[in-house]
């Protein structure tokens, strides 16, 4: 099912996700919420969504580097649970957007090398070595589960034009 997106400057965004409990992920309402986040994020297209950018407070990503500018080079669909970092090194600048900010791109400081512990779809155990796209990729989505936006990155005064523009109805919000 194709949900709608949560978009700043909903306050919805700036919530703490919660982390699943283990029982959780084998229900089949968790099992669903995944599908129809593939589905959303599919269909904006995206390459990366959390829980909360459809409304849901929960710890959970999903991801898939395997599209560009729209269109589908090789799917390798990603469930992240719970994510931890257990490593980060280096530094990258990288481009970013987001499907919860329309219109915008922001240069993001992130970390060029990471590693994360989470839960997959089944809720087995596993961690993951990421290098640029996919760390930076890890690093937004882990950033929405804690509240955190690219816009908290602009000056002050380009981030009440882009407020303004939201609210002025500027910018398409599909
Ligand atoms: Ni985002």
């Amino acid at each position: 099912m194709l949900l709608e997106i949560v978009k700043f400057p909903d306050p919805l965004l700036r919530q703490v996700s919660q982390s699943v409990e283990v029982e959780e992920i084998h229900s089949k309402e968790f099992q669903s919420l995944l599908e129809n986040m593939f589905e959303t994020m599919y269909t904006a297209p995206g390459i990366g969504l959390a829980a909360v950018q459809i409304g849901v407070l929960k710890r959970v990503m999903v991801l898939d580097l395997g599209i560009e500018e729209g269109e589908v080079i090789e799917r390798e669909p990603r469930v992240i649970i719970n994510p931890q970092f257990t490593q980060q090194e280096g530094s990258i600048i990288w481009e970013e957007g987001c499907l919860s900010c329309p219109e915008l791109v922001v240069p993001m400081k992130r970390f060029q090398k990471i590693s994360v512990e989470g839960l997959d779809q089944e809720a087995k155990p596993f961690s993951l070595q990421a290098e640029d796209l996919l760390a930076v990729a890890l690093q937004h989505e882990i950033d929405h589960m804690d509240g955190k936006l690219i816009i908290d990155q602009l000056s002050h005064l380009k981030r009440s034009r882009y407020k303004d523009k939201i609210q002025k109805g500027k910018i398409a919000i599909r």
